[in-house]
């Protein structure tokens, strides 16, 4: 089968190759002449582990090409996913979808054979309805179906979870739709991934209920957390005692410095207007993202305090292992870093950093922090050490060379790679999250 992608950025460019791994013939489209060149050259415009070999092996085979023509590109397609980006639009947070429009009223432009159009970027209900109503308008003389199919997929593990998922969502209005998806979707059916079919609508609103959730979910356990340090409880023994309970879940029970990324700030942001329109109020997740926006800055606070409180902090060092939202990425969207960054400047301090892949994101947005070129150049001289993003790089420290490099001893822990015991043990002055 056919499959046309249009955008070619993080969704659009897994999605693809992914399909392409599964024995279909698929076009990536992006209107970046630039980033088209690149992919033509086996460069990734995107840092995701295991993407580069699997593009590679799939453009040997044949099966993955790349254009900027849309007419082209879409021309005996069976399906064409919309995989373009739907940022938060700027001043009110509703999702923009001007991107997804254009693409729209393109393929009705350009349609030439049956096909049905799939959302995988992710937008809010009735969107779909709107690009049916778009390429009607172009009145294209072929038979056409408007199918949303969220992506659920997680940056750093994008590829596994593309190809051995939790579910797959479907929402088709005819049969139609529901015969090319899945078509589209048969090697998974053959290894008995659970697929949903259900309307439109209802997948759309999916995606959004989803990444509300699991943002609940993290920003429960947060506050779980600083329940934690004033009571004496253990967060993780929380989280474990009651993620033990089938009904709850293990999962996204990690208290930490509080969710970034591309999706979940975005997404709760757009589900809120969603609701505002629809008066309908999403109280709980009004809260959560109120609660998580300040979480990022008290985290800096805590540094702060490590390093001796307000007062003293001016003019001392602390250095932040990790800068991006969460390990495995160079993605630095809404990551908690950059606050806790903007705090420590904001109070004095002089700040150094090192991250595996994300420095280079990071550069423009903390333009008062000194990027090093090694976990330990950071460290050098550092009142405080502040590990930030659970990198393996960090997990294992020499902790003799991190002492003797150090100004003082002192580490805080904002995602609980170490144990209190052992850090103490060793020498440090240790704090972490919620285990108090
Ligand atoms: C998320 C969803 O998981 C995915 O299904 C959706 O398609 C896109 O959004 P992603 O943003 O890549 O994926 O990262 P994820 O692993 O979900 O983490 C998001 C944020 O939550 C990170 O900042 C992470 O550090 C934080 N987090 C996650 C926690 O603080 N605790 C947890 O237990 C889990």
């Amino acid at each position: 089968m056919k499959i046309a992608m249009v955008g070619s950025g993080y969704v659009g460019l897994v999605s693809g190759a992914c399909f392409a791994d599964f024995g279909h013939d698929v076009v990536c489209i992006d209107k970046d002449q630039g980033k088209i060149d690149r992919l033509h050259a086996g460069v990734m415009p995107i840092y995701e582990p295991g993407l580069d070999a699997l593009v590679d092996s799939n453009v040997k085979a044949g099966r993955l090409s790349f254009t900027t023509s849309l007419a082209e590109g879409i021309q005996g397609a069976s399906a064409i996913f919309i995989a373009v980006g739907t940022p938060s639009r700027r001043g009110d947070g509703h999702a923009d979808l001007s991107y997804v429009h254009a693409v729209a009223r393109e393929v009705g432009e350009t349609l030439a054979n049956d096909a049905v159009v799939v959302t995988k970027s992710t937008v809010p209900v009735g969107t779909g309805d709107e690009v049916e109503r778009i390429i009607r308008d172009c009145a294209p003389s072929h038979r056409f179906a408007v199918v949303s199919n969220p992506e659920f997929l997680r940056e750093g593990a994008a590829i596994g979870d593309f190809k051995r998922p939790d579910r797959i969502v479907i929402g088709a209005e005819d049969e139609f739709g529901r015969d090319v998806m899945r078509e589209v979707y048969r090697p998974l059916f053959l290894n008995e991934s659970p697929i949903l079919f259900t309307s439109r609508r209802s997948s759309e609103l999916i995606k959004y209920a989803a990444n509300a959730f699991l943002a609940t979910k993290i920003t429960f356990i947060n506050e779980m957390a600083d329940l934690c340090e004033k009571t004496g409880a253990n967060v993780q023994d929380v989280a474990r005692g009651i993620g033990m309970d089938g009904r709850i879940g293990a999962k996204f029970l990690h208290a930490g410095p509080g969710y970034g990324g591309s999706c979940f700030p975005k997404d709760t942001l757009a589900l809120l207007k969603t609701a505002e329109d629809y008066d309908s109020p999403v109280r709980i997740v009004e809260a959560v993202v109120k609660a998580n926006d300040s979480r990022k800055r008290a985290m800096g606070r805590k540094v702060l305090e490590a390093l001796g409180g307000m007062e003293t902090a001016r003019g001392k060092k602390a250095a932040l292992l990790g800068l991006t939202f969460k390990p495995n990425t160079d993605d630095m969207r809404d990551s908690p870093a950059i606050a806790i960054a903007q705090t420590l400047v904001d109070a004095g301090v002089i700040v150094t950093a090192y991250d595996p892949e994300g420095m280079e994101q990071a550069s423009p947005l903390m333009p008062d922090v000194t990027m090093c070129d090694s976990p330990y150049a950071a460290i050098e001289g550092a009142d405080a050490v502040a590990i930030v993003t659970e990198w393996d790089a960090f997990r294992a420290l020499d902790l003799d060379r991190v002492k003797a490099l150090a100004h003082r001893p002192v580490l805080v822990d904002l995602r609980n790679i170490y144990r209190p015991d052992d850090m103490r043990a060793a020498g440090f002055a240790y704090s972490s999250i919620g285990r108090g």
